[in-house]
């Protein structure tokens, strides 16, 4: 005996629960299929146990895809403001913590309990420990499978997330269904990720390991990966050194748009403008001082020792060139990653169901009526900073809409 229902939902995450309760509520029969044992298992960890949900600047730019203009359309039917909506409504209330994201006061575990409460007002049939093996086409519809049991339904929405951290329940389930429909993948990559380097450089970076500093990161060069290069933005943020390379946001915003062979250009002292001039100032009023002291009026001490290694004289006794290749040292350090720490530590996967195969407007594949493809499986990446919720509800929304 097979359920039968209108549409079915593979995956309670975000996306999933966001795309039930708006279905749901048009009244259409949903049966939402979880495999882990309880739904939203990266809500619960997002932001620290807070939830980054949204931005509150969310614009396209901050996304990426082979198609920059496809997040258009679900990002303007579905708004930061709606979420703010659904988070009051279910007397939530929220902060801004840096750079318009915002945060929930009451906890991502109230984030995930609204989002259960109103997918059973809107009658939702949530299940968990459902790991679907196979799907086919049937009577027009989907026979979805598990190792138990069969569903039926018209239309078939695919929320099985990412790649990214497999012990919380990653699988490849969506590009390998995508690809069983004649769905073209963009080879997925971790994403809002911790770069690695060559041992000797890490060696030298664990000396470091807890600093944060504040930074400006850019790419002097994107690298030659297999993915499509897209210019990347400079992001100033705190960088983070730790046992095994470089992370925090400034890095992992910056690891979405790196391709192996990619450069990376840091500013170590973004807000200190015309370094060189300040360096050769001292040199004049403070030629006693030893460069290490006075950068650490500017920089974390251990950062300043590790910058000026090298430069042992006092200030009084560094020529022009020295003050120069120290200033460019700091503002333009070079790095050249030689990996991330993979899908393991990656926040998020890039790449993904290709946009090209999907209807823009309503997340439904357009050689596959009936089939939608929603949140992180999809070919789209968000910056760091609630920009990844905000896709995966508006994704959800509008495919919720129309499956
Ligand atoms: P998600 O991965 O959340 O859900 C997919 C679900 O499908 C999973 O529950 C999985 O078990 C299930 N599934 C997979 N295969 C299945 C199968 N075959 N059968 C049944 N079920 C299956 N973003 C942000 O905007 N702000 C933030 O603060 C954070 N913080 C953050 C912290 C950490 C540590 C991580 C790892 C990630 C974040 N993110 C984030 C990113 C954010 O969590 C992510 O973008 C969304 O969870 C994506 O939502 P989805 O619903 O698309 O996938």
């Amino acid at each position: 005996m097979k359920d039968i229902f209108d549409v079915i939902i593979v995956g309670a995450g975000a996306a999933g629960l966001m795309c039930a309760i708006t279905a749901g509520k048009l009244g259409k029969s949903v049966l939402l299929l979880e495999r882990n044992k309880n739904p939203g298992a990266k809500i619960l960890i997002s932001g620290g146990g807070r939830c980054n949900f949204t931005n509150e600047r969310v614009t396209a730019d901050a996304y990426i895809s082979d198609n920059p203009h496809f997040v258009k359309s679900a990002l303007a039917r579905y708004t930061h403001l709606d979420f703010l909506d659904f988070m009051t409504r279910n007397q939530l209330t929220w902060h801004e913590k840096t750079l318009g994201q915002l945060f929930c006061d009451q906890g991502a575990k109230a984030i995930l309990n609204a989002l259960l409460t109103e997918c059973q007002a809107s009658g939702v049939d949530v299940r968990t420990s459902v790991d679907i093996s196979e799907v086919s086409r049937n009577d027009g519809g989907f026979l979805v499978k598990s190792e138990s049991n069969s569903f039926g339904a018209k239309s078939l929405v695919v929320a099985s997330g990412g790649l990214s951290i497999p012990k919380m329940g990653a699988t490849d389930f969506g590009y390998k269904l995508a690809r069983q429909f004649g769905l073209k993948v963009v080879e997925p990559r971790p994403a809002l990720v911790p770069l690695t380097f060559a041992p000797g450089v890490v060696d030298e970076m664990k000396q470091l390991a807890g600093v944060s500093a504040p930074s400006v990161i850019s790419l002097s060069s994107t690298g030659a990966g297999q993915g499509k290069t897209v210019k990347a933005p400079d992001f100033r943020e705190n960088l983070l050194f730790t046992h095994r390379g470089l992370s925090g946001p400034a890095v992992l915003q910056i690891s979405s748009y790196w391709q192996p062979g990619g450069e990376v250009l840091i500013n170590l002292m973004p807000d200190q403008a015309g370094l060189l001039n300040w360096l050769k100032q001292c040199r004049d009023t403070k030629p006693a001082a030893h460069l290490k002291t006075l950068l650490a009026a500017v920089l974390p001490a251990r950062l300043s020792e590790y910058v000026t290694k090298g430069f042992d004289r006092p200030v009084g006794e560094q020529s022009n060139a020295n003050l120069e290749k120290l200033s460019e040292r700091i503002a333009c350090w070079r790095l050249t990653p030689t990996g991330t720490e993979g899908f393991k530590k990656a926040e998020v996967t890039s790449g993904g169901v290709s946009t090209a195969a999907i209807s823009s407007k309503t997340m439904e594949a357009k050689d596959q009526p009936g089939l939608y493809f929603i949140g992180e499986c999809v070919d789209v990446t968000g910056w760091l900073g609630g920009y990844n919720f905000q896709w995966a509800w508006a994704s959800g929304y509008v495919a919720g809409q129309s499956a």
